[in-house]
């Protein structure tokens, strides 16, 4: 077993590493002693969040798409970070190909470009998006994968894809089924949509579904830790950790800690109605972390502080607001 999370001989090449989570990895590895490269096409990453280490990687943009180029990105590279993605959870039902193409052929692409180099490991952004609607919570691992989006089917076939070149080509894979992430760098999701409505209106706020939908969001620091602590505990050739929180939280729950860190007062909620906030949503997602927990990782920061600190960020990065 790896224990050793020091990365000072390895190249690692973060493909979407100008995202969210993708440029708190890059953060992560610089700081462990890795050689980088980030691939990204710049869609919805952008270049501020790797700002503060500009000198300290190597930035390739491109599409995972292009997999020739990818092909290229890959040479003397010993483990790739794959988090490009459309990761527009919503939007699967007005445009049924994206996910596909995104999410199955690109990840598709990029295990072409690894096995083309060699490459022989893998960390990949799943989610409990494909746990569908499940019987189980906390949800387990081995729960039945029966899916209700298409964004969660494209995962869960990207998931199975990368399993499939793992016994082909002697690969090591480690999928991550991912929660919802806050923290600094957020650009997306229920804390942006609420603070953006806010900004607008701050005397009402509309709430998709009936509110009483549980969610469980980790804190991206936590988050990336749990990934490497993952990675360095366990040689297994096929890896799939659930990666959550032990709360949740109920969405009127998380506008209210919004609109208070906002400074807010009388905040009237319209709901749109449903037990849903879109089809597709689960309106329980909270995920068994038992298996990362058992080799020692648990998130430090509650689900409340990870708020307040996504919501002081955003009030912070006002350009965030407007890309
Ligand atoms: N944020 C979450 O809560 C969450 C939850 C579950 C799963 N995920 C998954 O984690 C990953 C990262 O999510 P994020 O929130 O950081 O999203 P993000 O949009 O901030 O990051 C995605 C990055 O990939 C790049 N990218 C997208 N398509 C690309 C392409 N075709 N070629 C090259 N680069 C491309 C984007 O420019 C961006 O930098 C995604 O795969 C997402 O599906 C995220």
């Amino acid at each position: 077993m790896n224990t050793d999370s020091d990365f000072r001989n390895r190249h690692v090449l973060v493909i979407g590493g100008a995202g969210f989570i993708g440029s708190h990895i890059v953060d992560y590895l610089i700081n462990h002693g890795a050689a980088v490269d980030v691939y990204d096409n710049l869609s919805t990453g952008n270049l501020a969040n790797l700002e503060h280490v500009r000198d300290q990687f190597r930035l390739i943009k491109g599409d995972i798409l292009e997999t020739a180029k990818l092909t290229k990105a890959m040479s003397g590279i010993d483990l790739v970070c794959h988090l490009a993605a459309n990761a527009d959870v919503r939007g699967g039902i007005d445009n049924t190909y994206i996910d596909l193409q995104q999410n199955v052929v690109g990840t598709h692409s990029v295990l072409e470009a690894m096995k083309n180099q060699g490459v022989g490991e893998i960390v990949f952004s799943s989610s409990a998006t494909v746990y569908g609607e499940p019987a189980i919570f906390p949800t387990p691992e081995n729960t039945e994968l029966i899916q209700t989006s298409v964004y969660g089917a494209s995962k869960l076939a990207g998931e199975a894809y990368i399993q499939a070149y793992c016994e082909y080509f002697g690969m090591r894979s480690y999928i991550f089924r991912f929660v919802s992430w806050i923290g600094e760098r957020y650009s997306h999701g229920v804390v942006y949509d609420f603070v953006k409505k806010l900004q607008q209106n701050p005397q009402e706020l509309e709430i998709l579904g009936d509110g009483k939908q549980r969610k469980s969001y980790l804190y991206v620091a936590d988050g990336v830790e749990g990934i490497f602590h993952a990675v360095a505990s366990s040689d297994s050739p096929k890896n799939v950790f659930n990666l959550g929180h032990l709360e949740d939280m109920t969405v009127v729950a998380l506008a209210d800690i919004v609109v208070d860190e906002m400074g807010l007062d009388k905040v009237a909620y319209h709901f749109a109605g449903g037990a849903r906030g879109w089809l597709g949503d689960s309106p329980l997602v909270l995920l068994d972390t038992s298996k990362l927990n058992q080799s020692g990782w648990k998130p430090l920061v509650s689900l409340e502080e990870g708020i307040r600190r996504t919501v002081r960020y955003l009030l912070d990065h006002p350009e965030i607001m407007t890309r």
